[in-house]
């Protein structure tokens, strides 16, 4: 089980706070992050560089859980920013993000995109496409601007969790193959572009990563391009940046590496390369999202029909689901789950907790594991703070849930609950 606090009144509380109150007070669905959490866990990244003395940013992955209240505390935390979209950036710059912190990806960057990114001054664009580099040479000469980039490449190796998949000719919709030539490709292209300062390269190996072998693969092989780059062209990178994917826990199935044991492996297998290589120690970046706000958000939900099949199973319904949790549905993934309002009862029964949406597949969780439940219980889904809100929808009209920040004991509310009028606010009538 998911390790949680119960207060005096046999409550679940977050820092500090009951969360039945705030249930009480902001209503349900609510996500609840405990700040504090998110500020050690980026603490965690940026100490353990600092330890081993090695220049680094820490970017936070922002479509993990983006809001302007996110970003302000990522900035206040000295985090890089990485966005994926125009939608991103555009959060970026309202929580006044400092520009030169923030670095542009995405697989199908438009003109526009770009052109926020050129004119905004951000530090850096991860390049992933052939077309692209046409569109930010174009928009660069119209902007009389310079950029650095980084080269996304993919390195043949796809982490699932526990296992990593060798792929000689890589199959992915991101970035430029090492394999096929590819890569070294967009490098002598690039190169040749005077607006362009091809920085460093970049690659992401996955998502939910428990070890640390697959970081050290995909190390090994950025550098052997590294080497004949450097052979061939004399060129070092001053920036490597090995995205993101650092694995936290779900349930007790889940079994990962405390964050600073990741950074750990990272710094001393580049070392390794960098003294068998004759170059300087890049500037290490990295990109985690989940491992940042995951295991610091957690979602209250009321618990309104049951129905029972007997011999079968007892399903009761929460009233969110699909639209703002979509990872069971979409990837089967687990969670715990406790009953706000009665944390410190024993558990008794067996219940799968469905979701509110007309769709079969809209389950939480299968088979949890709670006291007695009741019409108007809360249940706290833990976890849910990585792609939760950041990936919730309005399907069958149902209006975004609220976000709540707890820190030092204290809530604010930091995303209004949408109502129904949001709902319909880009509704046209055809009448
Ligand atoms: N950098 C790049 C280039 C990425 O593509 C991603 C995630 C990250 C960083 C952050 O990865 P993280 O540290 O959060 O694992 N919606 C899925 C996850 C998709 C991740 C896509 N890219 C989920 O809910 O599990």
């Amino acid at each position: 089980m998911f390790p949680f606090k119960i207060n005096d009144n046999g409550h679940l509380a977050v820092n500090g706070l009951d969360t039945v109150d705030l249930a009480n007070k902001y209503g349900t669905p609510l996500f609840v992050y405990d700040v504090n959490e998110i500020r050690n866990n980026a603490r965690a990244f940026v100490d353990t560089f600092e330890k081993y003395g090695v220049k680094a940013q820490v970017a936070y992955a922002s479509k993990a859980f983006s809001s302007v209240a996110m970003l302000q505390v990522a900035k206040q935390e000295k985090l890089s920013l990485d966005v994926v979209s125009q939608g991103e950036l555009y959060t970026a710059l309202q929580a006044n993000f400092p520009v030169e912190k923030i670095h542009l990806h995405g697989n199908n960057k438009n003109y526009q995109e770009l052109e926020m990114a050129v004119k905004n001054e951000i530090g850096c664009i991860v390049i992933d496409n052939f077309y692209e580099i046409e569109l930010l040479q174009e928009i660069l000469e119209n902007y009389n601007a310079k950029m650095d980039v980084l080269i996304r490449v993919t390195p043949g190796i796809e982490a699932h969790t526990h296992d990593y998949i060798l792929t000689g000719n890589e199959d992915s919709k991101f970035g430029f193959d090492l394999s096929n030539g590819q890569a070294e490709q967009a490098f002598k292209v690039l190169k040749e572009i005077e607006s362009i300062n091809v920085k460093g390269l970049h690659c992401h190996i996955g998502s939910q990563i428990f070890e640390t072998d697959g970081f050290v693969m995909a190390i090994g092989r950025l550098f052997e391009t590294i080497k004949s780059w450097k052979r061939d062209y004399g060129y070092s990178p001053a920036v490597l940046n090995l995205g993101g994917g650092f694995g936290i826990r779900y349930t007790d199935e889940d079994d990962p590496l405390p964050l600073d044991g990741y950074v750990e492996a990272l710094v001393k297998e580049i070392q390794e390369q960098v003294n068998d290589t004759e170059m300087d120690y890049p500037e290490i970046w990295i990109e985690p999202g989940r491992a940042i706000v995951g295991n610091a958000g957690l979602t209250l939900y009321t618990i309104g029909s049951k129905k029972d099949i007997p011999g079968v199973r007892r399903y009761i319904s929460v009233d969110g689901g699909m639209t703002d949790n979509i990872r069971p549905a979409l990837y089967q993934a687990k969670y715990d789950a406790v009953l706000a309002n009665k944390a410190d009862q024993p558990l008794t029964e067996k219940v799968s907790v469905a979701g509110k949406c007309c769709e079969s597949g809209d389950m939480l969780i299968w088979d949890a594991l709670l006291p007695s439940v009741d019409h108007g219980d809360y249940l706290a889904v833990f976890s849910t703070g990585a792609y939760g809100y950041s990936m919730s929808s309005h399907y069958n009209r149902f209006p975004k849930a609220a976000v709540v920040f707890v820190e030092d004991g204290k809530d604010k509310l930091v995303i209004q609950r949408e109502t129904y009028q949001d709902v319909v606010k880009n509704d046209l009538s055809y009448e």
